[in-house]
């Protein structure tokens, strides 16, 4: 599913992005070699880097 349609971001690569070590949006962006443009994506994105802190988290117990 396309997350960022302006530059046309799926999850998977978003994913490929925090899984790479990206710790905001911003650097999900940058990871993927984009800028954010109208930044509708941005609350999504975060969300994904939510769900993977509380995985390593849960990881971690
Ligand atoms: S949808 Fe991602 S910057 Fe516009």
């Amino acid at each position: 599913m396309i997350v960022c349609v302006c530059n046309r971001l799926n999850e998977q690569r978003i994913g490929a992005a925090i899984c790479g070590g990206a710790d905001c949006a911003d650097d999900v962006y940058a990871r993927c070699g984009v800028r954010k443009n109208c930044g509708r994506c941005q609350e999504t994105i975060e969300g994904l880097l939510e769900q993977n802190r509380g995985a390593l988290a849960q990881a971690a117990e």
